[in-house]
């Protein structure tokens, strides 16, 4: 007797990516560079077009149906964030364009009172959207700017965190999943330990709210931030949670229309939360999209997303151990595949990661090669670039097959040239 085996969770929504049934280069496309953007399911190419085919309006503007349909899908895909990272109202979810603007908008709006001296603590691992506005804020203020470097095993390093923060720290913001080295920080106990002295916490969740679930009243952090477009949502949307009273209290960003209440010619009132942060008109089809994937993925399940990333990388670390010319970075997951994100930066000897990258391609293999918008880390860990694989949970193992097959075949061939 057959006995059936269950269905993958990437059989089961393979069909839901068009994009990934195409050859690339007569090769039939493994997509592997998640860790930018992910792709989107035909339900988040439906909202976009449903919503410019039926409902196109703007929001909050006119009492007729169109822009009350509008409106309310708007609305309604903030209630949708919301439940999605467990906030306790929808008033805490501000849309933003992207992560990297949801950041600059905390380091211009509640960094603008920070004073010289003051202390922000981040960690050399961090994608420069949190750096940067962090740098130009300590540039403006007078702020000075700490770094808690890795452990042995290129993880972020708690002892050292510990012996920085102290009274003078009035804000930590760190990564939660490195988008290079893959670990996952332990941004519960970090946010504890900086609430003793009184210090904000600003969790980078890019990587991680695509990938498990988060709850971002368990974590108790004040502000998180992800980007749509890599949890299968689309490009120019992205959210800052912040805790209420925080963002009551912190001063506007942008101005304009939508964020007011009362305007007179030399003086207005704000509107109130979330809108208060959100100048101008929004980024409509893509916010409504954006609850369109966050249904998607709710649907999936977000344990189980995160488990079958595990056995993804299980079997990714497993196979990439049977090309011994690549030096992995970061942690090592456990037999289970936990303990580090679906994610593999590495590089192979003397051979140039966008020479690994190119021949990849060629094989219809779609990899990242580069620092990864993490420059200061790889200076820190000595390499000049790395060669990243980035799995999503429409992955499947035959597709890490078909990259390893690849990889040696390149280090191979550069190895007959080198030698
Ligand atoms: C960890 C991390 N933080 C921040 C960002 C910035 O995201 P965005 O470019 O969408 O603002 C990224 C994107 O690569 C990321 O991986």
């Amino acid at each position: 007797m057959v006995i059936a085996q269950p269905k993958t969770l990437a059989a089961e929504v393979r069909s839901d990516f068009p994009i990934l049934n195409q050859q690339i280069n007569g090769k039939p496309l493994v997509y592997l560079d998640n860790a930018a953007t992910s792709q989107k399911p035909l339900v988040v190419l439906e909202a976009l077009r449903h919503y410019y085919e039926w409902d196109n309006a703007n929001v909050h503007r006119g009492v007729h149906t169109l822009s009350s349909r509008a409106t309310d899908a708007y609305e309604g895909a903030r209630d949708k964030i919301a439940a999605f990272v467990n906030a306790a109202s929808r008033q805490e979810i501000v849309y933003t364009r992207n992560a990297s603007e949801a950041i600059n908008l905390v380091a211009y709006s509640w960094g603008s009172q920070l004073q010289a001296g003051d202390e922000i603590i981040l960690s050399v691992m961090e994608h420069h959207s949190n750096l940067i506005p962090w740098q130009m804020l300590a540039q403006r203020t007078g702020a000075v700017l700490k770094f808690v470097g890795l452990t042995a095993t290129q993880e972020f390093d708690l002892d050292q965190f510990r012996s920085l923060v102290s009274n003078k720290t009035k804000l930590v913001s760190v990564v939660h999943v490195s988008n290079t080295l893959g670990c996952i920080n332990p941004v519960q106990e970090i946010t504890a330990i900086a609430h003793q002295y009184g210090a904000k916490v600003l969790i980078d969740a890019c990587q991680s709210v695509p990938h498990m679930p988060i709850d971002v009243q368990a974590l108790d952090c004040d502000w998180l931030v992800a980007s749509g477009h890599k949890m299968c949502g689309p490009t120019g949307i992205g959210f800052l949670y912040g805790q209420l009273d925080l963002l009551r209290a912190m001063p506007p960003f942008l101005g304009g229309g939508e964020m007011i209440a009362d305007v007179f010619l030399d003086h207005a009132t704000y509107a109130d939360l979330p809108h208060k942060f959100e100048a101008g008109t929004p980024a409509i089809a893509e916010a409504i999209a954006l609850g369109a994937a966050v249904d998607y993925l709710t649907n999936l399940g977000m344990e189980r997303i995160h488990s079958y990333e595990a056995e993804l990388t299980a079997y990714l670390f497993k196979r990439l151990a049977d090309i011994p010319e690549l030096t992995l970075f970061g942690p090592r997951p456990n037999e289970h595949g936990e303990g580090r994100a679906a994610l593999a930066a590495f590089t192979a000897g003397m051979v140039h990661p966008h020479d690994l990258s190119t021949i990849l391609d060629q094989a219809g293999i779609a990899i990242r090669a580069g620092h990864h918008c993490t420059q200061p880390l790889h200076r820190y860990l000595e390499a000049q670039s790395t060669a990243r694989a980035s799995l999503y949970f429409y992955n499947t193992e035959a597709e890490i097959d078909r990259l390893i097959e690849a990889l040696k075949e390149a280090v191979d061939f550069f190895g007959s040239i080198f030698n």
